[in-house]
């Protein structure tokens, strides 16, 4: 069963994210687990719940499930705090149902943020990963069936370089590291083995989600920044939600400042 709600209630939730932001989105942002009690200190925001707009919506600690709509450096934002996850049962298109929602309400630009396992040895717990390429291996794609005339949609340079150059220069922009994101369906961990696998291939984190949120915007032509926060390292000892919540906590305020130095620049 689909949980994508109709054109007609896509139309009307934009029409309330434009109301309650006073004009139309700038910028689009999807906060990851744990990462968006700091955002709300950068601002006032409106915030309109999941229910309300007809989204879909899972049950997760850590996870909630509302749209934050307000002016963050002069642009007009939509933050949807809380995602829904293919490891939940939904689809592709469920997953991304928030980027179609920013473009309609105006969004020419996304922020993905997520929380990641470390697969580059050099990368530890609490480190944000600038996304310079993706490495999407959850077996689903938002485009498969979309009706796009053209679905053979170009992924060069996904992760705007132009993003990528304001992100490094605001202030706590140099402490970021760059890396290739891996998608995988989840929800477990990985194994020892598959954490070497995947370095193998040419990864430096992995997650369970951003990737398609991706594709599904580089279809409609917007500019994509994605940063990673590094929770833990795969395959060097126990990996747990919690510690993966706790970490994203702990560094949601740096990553809150990087977005809020981006949204002033670009
Ligand atoms: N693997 C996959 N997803 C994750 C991880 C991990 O180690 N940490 C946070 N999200």
């Amino acid at each position: 069963m689909s949980h994508v709600p109709n054109d007609t209630t896509l139309a009307r939730d934009a029409a309330m994210l434009q109301d309650a932001a006073g004009g139309p989105i700038d910028v689009g942002i999807i906060l990851g687990s744990g990462l968006s009690d700091a955002l709300t200190q950068l601002a006032t925001f409106t915030s309109i719940s999941y229910e309300k707009l007809g989204l879909p919506v899972a049950a997760l600690a850590g996870h909630a499930g509302e749209a934050l709509v307000g002016t963050v450096g002069g642009k007009r934002v939509v933050a949807f705090a809380g995602r829904v996850h293919m490891y939940q049962g939904f689809s592709a298109q469920d997953v991304t149902v928030n980027v179609t929602l920013s473009n309609l309400a105006g969004a020419k630009a996304l922020i993905l943020t997520n929380a990641a396992g470390a697969l580059n040895p050099a990368f530890a717990p609490g480190q944000l990963m600038l996304i310079e390429d993706h490495i999407n291996l959850t077996g689903a794609n938002p485009l498969v069936a979309s009706g796009l005339e053209n679905p053979f949609v170009d992924m060069a340079r996904c992760y705007s370089p132009r993003l990528r150059h304001i992100a490094r220069q605001v202030p706590g922009g140099d402490a970021l590291v760059e890396g290739v994101y891996l998608a995988l369906l989840g929800p477990s961990y990985e194994t020892a083995a598959e954490g070497r696998y995947l370095r193998g291939v040419g990864a430096d984190a992995v997650g369970m989600s951003t990737v398609l949120e991706t594709i599904l915007a580089r279809s409609k032509a917007m500019e994509v920044l994605g940063i990673s926060l590094i929770t833990n390292a795969v395959g060097a000892e126990e990996t747990t939600h919690a510690e993966v919540t706790a970490v994203a906590k702990s560094a949601a305020t740096r990553l809150s400042a990087i977005i809020a130095g981006v949204l002033a620049s670009m």
